[in-house]
């Protein structure tokens, strides 16, 4: 099968598992439900699911065991966009072509969607049948997903996003906002494959460990490349946002063919640390070059 058709599989495939584990829209609170499936459903490309799914691929993991990881992390990317584009935080109104969260429902019920959308992620961990028989598993995912996200993590990250608007970081510290507020939880996507059985020895972790810290660097300066010159209507999202406020990227501090160059560079890199795996990871190599290449 070719890498459009497996993406356009496993994205049936994560719809379907989302769609499961969120709350129904007739049980109550109503409208905080509303809001939880808003936020998730309809729209998004997946990306962190698709490389859940692609690391199993490359380390022969029954996939029946990647959903719920794969579900628990698209929840904790849809907790962190809806606060991500609050108001007090990039005060954005256009999230995969809708309104935000906070537009189409009101600031108190996007909070508590987010608020509710985490605890979800860490039950379905817990408690996804095809996962009780692998205890040791369930805590490492687990632990990986909330050490992903904590202060040291995705949240620190953004911290650190928000703290430098208006400021000029040197590449090094920019790449380390980048690691933490998106690096992470994409890391998240590939670790967490690495933890289900059939587990990697040590050199094939270390391969996927430095794998994912290139792609997710490449995974947000293409997201800042898009918000300069994509199209609105494309990239789903305000394009010019970042300039409006000030956000401390890779093309407002080093320009644009600097950010491109970056890029290339990363995913050459990524890819080079791929190489042991064969052609097992041939949907991973898709992967990472369609996140390179991304027009939204
Ligand atoms: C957007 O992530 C937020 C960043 C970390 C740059 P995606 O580009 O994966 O957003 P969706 O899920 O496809 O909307
Ligand atoms: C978002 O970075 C990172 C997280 C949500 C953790 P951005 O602020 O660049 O994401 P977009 O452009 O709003 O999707
Ligand atoms: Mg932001
Ligand atoms: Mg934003
Ligand atoms: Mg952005």
């Amino acid at each position: 099968m070719d890498g459009a058709s497996k993406t356009d599989e496993y994205q049936a495939r994560i719809e379907a598992a989302l769609d499961r584990w969120l709350p129904a829209l007739e049980i109550p609170p109503h409208r905080l439900h509303e809001a939880m499936r808003y936020s998730v459903l309809g729209g998004g490309k997946r990306i962190r699911p698709l490389l859940v799914y692609a690391a199993g691929e490359a380390l022969g993991t029954d996939p029946a065991l990647l959903d719920a990881p794969a579900v628990a992390i698209e929840l904790m990317h849809a907790f962190s966009l809806v606060h991500d584009d609050l108001p007090a935080m990039d005060n954005d109104d256009l999230r995969r072509g809708r309104p935000t969260t906070h537009k189409a429902f009101d600031e108190a019920t996007a909070i508590l969607a987010a608020d509710a959308l985490q605890p979800l992620a860490f039950d379905v961990l817990c408690t996804d049948p095809a996962l009780v028989p692998y205890a040791d598993t369930q805590v490492a995912l687990v632990h990986i997903l909330a050490e992903a996200c904590g202060s040291e993590g995705m949240t620190g990250g953004q911290a650190i996003d928000l703290a430098s608007e208006g400021n000029r970081l040197e590449a090094a510290e920019l790449e380390h906002m980048y690691r933490l507020k998106t690096g992470r939880l994409l890391r998240t996507s590939i670790m967490s494959a690495a933890a289900c059985p059939p587990r990697p020895d040590l050199d094939g972790t270390h391969a996927l460990e430095r794998f994912s810290d290139y792609l997710g660097l490449a995974f947000q300066i293409r997201d800042d490349i898009l918000d300069v010159e994509g199209e609105t209507e494309v990239i789903g999202k305000q394009q010019g946002a970042d300039e409006a406020r000030s956000k401390a990227t890779y093309p407002a501090l080093f320009g644009m063919e600097q950010a491109r160059a970056r890029v290339a560079e990363l995913l050459a890199a990524a890819l080079h640390e791929l190489d042991s795996f064969g052609s097992r990871a041939d949907y991973l190599t898709y992967l990472a070059r369609l996140i390179v290449e991304r027009d939204h």
